[in-house]
């Protein structure tokens, strides 16, 4: 039986940014059940604004290292959070540190070439790090050794054994460091989460994460800055522990497409989507195996990275399918899939929905029955099912959406603010960044390797 019933029950005003559209579509898969949705709007821990004036005492002062595309970001939304102060930035690049001088607006504010001077100020209380990935495990280190606390990009490190190292960083120098992907502080997600460990979907055996990009910018290929050359970048610093080589404008401004750098799509793109589904899930390991297939099929500028990839990963309860295209526009969503319904989570958290099934027949299973035989069990069934010819049982789903102003990324910066203030672990500190990062780790190994990659923890590496 089929009919779907639409009806729209709004518990707190339907905001603006909710899209009705994804909300219809979803409704339309439902093919065997009347159905009926009720929305929420989730409600954030409020972050006190405008700012408030902090004594000194109570005031946290951070420097950023990497004023580059994310390091904008999270010194804008840094300056705009409470009791929390901009000591210093620093870049390699000139027009980097001509940027951070037009966001700080505060000439007083020094502003570096090189990082060894934030780390050596002992006014700074924290680093956020938003450097390429080949630099965090460095930084890490030299951060948390130099007392410092740290907010670093994700994803956490560039190889497995970087990794390990910073979640001894962690512990020996006992800083908070936190990773940055700010999915881990949505409360979309943390709904998602709720919803999952109350077993209002049942057991959950699969989950499913997907996006796709199309267009230039997002296969990372950036416009290359005209001034930049080796006399506006430190570029031997640049390099770091990466392998040595002549100026390069192009691996300098598009460096996530390649392995010297970043970890291509898994790196920049999966790392947000494992690290939802990790917080969901209550995942506190690597995954147990990781099978890759892609390929560079589009964007062949000389990058040694694929454009798309699709990893199946093993957990020990359940099942996971990660796939991303630099080549086709899609939706961001993650989907968990339970014995009782489903829950998608679009984006980093801005609109969830539950849909629960009851995991029931909604019609007599009498395939290929003769006529009458079919019709006498179908009379039969209906009333030990308490229906009437025609009438469907009817499923609730429920929908959340985040407040309009929702910003994951402010959210997660209060939350390492408010560790570095309270002492209280961060909401994702190295171990959990490890796992996620080991993740990235096994798709990429499974791809370059086509094999299927093996987490043997005992031994902390890769294996096939
Ligand atoms: N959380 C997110 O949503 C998100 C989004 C984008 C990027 N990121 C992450 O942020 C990090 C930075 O990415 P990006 O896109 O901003 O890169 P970017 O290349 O635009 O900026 C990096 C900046 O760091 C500077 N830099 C590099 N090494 C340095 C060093 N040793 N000392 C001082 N400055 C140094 C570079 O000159 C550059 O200006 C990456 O790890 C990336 O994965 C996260």
């Amino acid at each position: 039986m089929t009919f779907v019933k639409m009806l729209w029950l709004k518990e707190t005003p339907v905001t603006q940014n909710l899209s009705r559209r994804d909300f219809m579509r979803n409704a339309a898969t439902f093919s065997s059940a009347a159905f009926a949705a009720r929305h929420l709007t989730l409600e954030a821990d409020p972050i006190p604004s405008p700012p408030r004036p902090a004594p000194p005492s109570d005031t946290i002062r951070f420097g950023i290292i990497g004023v580059g595309m994310r390091g904008v970001d999270l010194l804008a939304a840094s300056l705009k959070l409470p009791g929390v102060q901009c000591a210093a930035a620093c870049d390699l690049y000139s027009g980097r540190r001509e940027l951070a001088k037009e966001i700080i607006e505060n000439a007083s504010v020094p502003v570096a070439s090189r990082y060894q001077d934030l780390l050596d100020n002992k006014e700074i209380d924290a680093i956020i790090a938003a450097v390429p990935d080949h630099w965090h495990m460095q930084l890490v280190v030299e951060a948390t050794g130099a007392g410092k606390d740290v907010y670093c990009e994700k994803p956490m490190s560039h190889t497995v054994a970087e990794g390990f190292k910073m979640v001894e960083a962690q512990e020996k120098n006992n800083r908070i460091v936190q990773i940055g992907s700010q999915r881990r502080s949505s409360i979309g997600f943390a709904k998602a989460r709720e919803l999952v460990q109350q077993g209002a979907i049942g057991e959950v055996t699969l989950v499913e994460a997907t996006l796709g990009r199309n267009d230039p910018c997002g296969a990372w290929v950036y416009t290359i800055p005209p001034d930049l050359s080796p006399q506006t970048v430190d570029w031997e610093t640049w390099l770091g522990p990466a392998p040595k080589r002549p100026f390069d404008a192009v691996r300098w401004t598009r460096w996530r497409c390649f392995q010297d750098y970043g970890e291509g799509i898994p790196g920049d793109l999966f790392v947000h989507e494992l690290t939802g589904f990790h917080y969901v899930m209550g995942v506190q390991a690597p995954p147990l195996r990781a099978m890759s297939t892609g390929g560079l099929f589009r964007w062949k500028d000389g990058r040694d990275v694929p454009d798309q990839i699709s990893t199946l990963y093993e957990y020990p309860n359940f099942r996971a399918l990660v796939h991303v295209t630099l080549n086709t526009d899609m939706p961001e969503f993650t989907r968990f899939y339970g014995t009782r319904g489903y829950i998608e989570a679009h984006g980093e958290g801005e609109w969830v929905m539950m849909a629960p099934q009851d995991g029931l027949d909604h019609e007599p299973c009498t395939p290929a029955w003769p006529k009458p035989m079919k019709k006498e069990y179908a009379e039969k069934w209906l009333v030990e099912h308490g229906l009437k010819p025609g009438q469907g049982k009817v499923i609730e789903a429920q929908t959340y959406s985040t407040p309009p102003d929702y910003d994951t990324t402010r959210e997660h910066l209060w939350n390492f603010f408010q560790s570095v203030r309270t002492r209280q672990p961060s909401v994702e500190d190295a171990n959990f960044g490890n796992n996620t990062a080991i993740a990235c780790h096994m798709a990429n190994y499974s791809y370059f390797h086509k094999s299927i990659a093996i987490w043997d923890a005992k031994a902390r590496r890769i294996k096939t």
